[in-house]
C-alpha cells in the first residue's frame, strides 16, 4: 500500500500482476475472469500478441516525436479511423484521454455555431475536465463545473423523443449524448431518440455529438455505435479500447465542421504519439481478423438470453458486450459474490444494474462460465 497515492475509485481487493485474453493472474497465481474489461478498456483481450509486438517495435523504434513531425503511424492509424467510421466522418484528431475528446468535440461544436448552450441527456457521462463535467449529468459533478465558472448544459430526460426536440433551439451549440449510456447502467438510447436528436440539430444547426468513448470500437455491434443505430453525427469520440489499454482519446468530425480549421486551432504534445498509435493500428487490424464485433454480438447475445431467463434479472440494458443486468436486489452484492467466485464485474450510476463489460474477444466458455456465475449468486 502507497501512503502516496490519493483516492481514486473504490478498489477490487485484487492486486493483478499478468493478464491473459479475459483473464487476470493475481500476486498469489489465482486466475481471475474478467468481465469488467479494465473498465471496457480490454478491447482485444488483455497482451494479445500482436498489440503487445507492435507496442515492443515501437518503442524499441521511436518513443515519442509530436504532432510536429509527420508519422507514418499516426497516419495510418487516422486513415483506418476514417475507414471504419461511417460518411462523412473522415477527419481525425488524436489526443489522450475520453475527457479530453469529448473537451476537443465541444469547443470545435462552439466555434462552428458560435453559441454556447450545450444539450446532454439525463445519466450522461462525459469525462472530468471542466467542459464535460458541464454536460455530465450528477451533482458533484456539475458542482465542479459551477466552481470553475463553466454554464452547465440543459439535461433531457433519457429516450424522451418529446423533450430533446423541444431542448435544441437556434442558442444550441450542440447536443452529446452517449448511444448507450455506460456508466448509467449500459443504458441504450432508443434509435427513435437519437434520431429525434439528429432532426433537431439539423432544424436549428445545431451540432449532434456521439461520445463513444464506452460504447465504441466495436462493442456494440459495429465499429462506431452511430452506425448500428443508423444515426450518424456531426462528431464522434472514441478513447478506452481503441489502443487496447494504451492511453488515447480520438476526435472525428466531418469536412463541414472541420473545412475551417487552421494549423494551430488544434493541438496536443501526446496525442497521436507513435507508441499509442502502433497499439491502435494492431487493435484495428486484430478486431478485423479476428472479427471481434462480429463475437461481441454473439457472445453479448448469448449472455443477454441467459440473464433474461434468470428470475432475479428484471431487464437487459445494452448492445453487444456492453450489457446492464437490471436486478431485483443491489448490484454491488451481486458484484461482490461474483468477485468471491473470481469473476470481476461492474456496478453503475444504477444501485440496480451489474454492468458487464469484457473484452470483445470474450468467448462462448467464458461467457458460459459467467452465466453459470450469476445463475448460482442468483438463485
Ligand atoms: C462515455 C464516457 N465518456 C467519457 C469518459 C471519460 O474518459 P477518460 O476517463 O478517458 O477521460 C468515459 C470514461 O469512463 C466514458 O465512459
Amino acid at each position: 500500500m502507497s501512503g502516496a497515492l490519493l483516492p481514486v475509485y473504490a478498489q477490487f481487493p485484487l492486486r493483478a500482476v499478468s493478464g491473459q485474453g479475459a483473464w487476470i493472474t493475481d500476486d498469489k497465481g489465482e486466475k481471475w475472469l474478467d468481465a469488467y474489461g479494465g473498465h471496457a478498456v480490454a478491447s482485444t483481450g488483455h497482451c494479445h500478441p500482436e498489440v503487445v509486438r507492435a507496442i515492443s517495435e515501437q518503442a524499441a523504434t521511436l518513443i515519442f516525436y509530436s504532432t510536429v513531425l509527420p508519422h507514418a503511424g499516426r497516419e495510418q492509424l487516422a486513415d483506418l479511423i476514417a475507414e471504419s467510421c461511417p460518411e462523412p466522418l473522415k477527419r481525425v484528431f488524436f489526443c489522450n484521454s475520453g475527457a479530453e475528446a469529448n473537451e476537443n468535440a465541444l469547443g470545435l461544436a462552439r466555434k462552428v455555431t458560435g453559441r454556447q448552450k450545450i444539450v446532454s441527456v439525463s445519466g450522461g457521462w462525459h469525462g472530468r475536465t471542466v467542459a464535460t463535467l458541464a454536460v455530465t449529468d450528477g451533482a458533484k459533478y456539475e458542482d465542479g463545473a459551477r466552481r470553475a465558472g463553466m454554464p452547465l448544459s440543459v439535461k433531457v430526460p433519457f429516450n424522451d423523443v418529446a423533450a430533446i426536440s423541444a431542448a435544441v433551439d437556434d442558442t444550441v451549440a450542440a447536443v452529446i449524448v452517449e448511444p448507450v449510456q455506460g456508466l448509467a447502467g449500459a443504458r441504450d438510447c432508443s434509435p427513435d431518440f437519437l434520431r429525434a436528436a439528429r432532426l433537431a440539430c439539423d432544424r436549428e444547426g445545431a451540432v449532434l455529438i456521439f461520445d463513444e468513448i464506452q460504447c465504441g470500437v466495436g462493442r456494440c455491434g459495429s465499429f462506431a455505435a452511430a452506425e448500428a443505430f443508423e444515426v450518424i453525427p456531426d462528431v464522434v469520440t472514441f478513447a478506452k479500447g481503441l489502443a487496447s489499454g494504451l492511453p488515447i482519446g480520438v476526435m472525428v468530425a466531418t469536412p463541414a465542421m472541420t473545412a475551417n480549421l487552421k494549423v494551430g486551432d488544434l493541438g496536443s504534445t501526446f496525442g497521436g504519439g507513435p507508441v499509442p498509435c502502433a497499439a491502435g493500428i494492431a487493435t484495428i487490424n486484430v478486431i478485423r481478423r479476428e472479427r471481434l464485433i462480429e463475437n461481441a454480438v454473439m457472445v453479448g447475445d448469448r449472455i443477454r438470453r441467459a440473464a433474461e431467463k434468470i428470475p432475479a434479472v428484471q431487464k437487459v440494458w445494452g448492445r453487444g458486450l456492453l450489457l446492464g443486468l437490471q436486478l431485483d436486489r443491489p448490484a454491488a452484492e451481486v458484484q461482490k459474490a461474483l468477485f468471491g467466485l473470481r469473476i470481476l464485474t461492474g456496478t453503475s450510476g444504477d444501485p440496480a444494474i451489474l454492468r458487464l463489460m469484457p473484452p470483445l474477444s470474450f468467448s462462448r466458455n467464458e461467457a458460459n462460465l459467467l452465466i453459470d456465475a450469476l445463475r448460482r449468486v442468483l438463485s
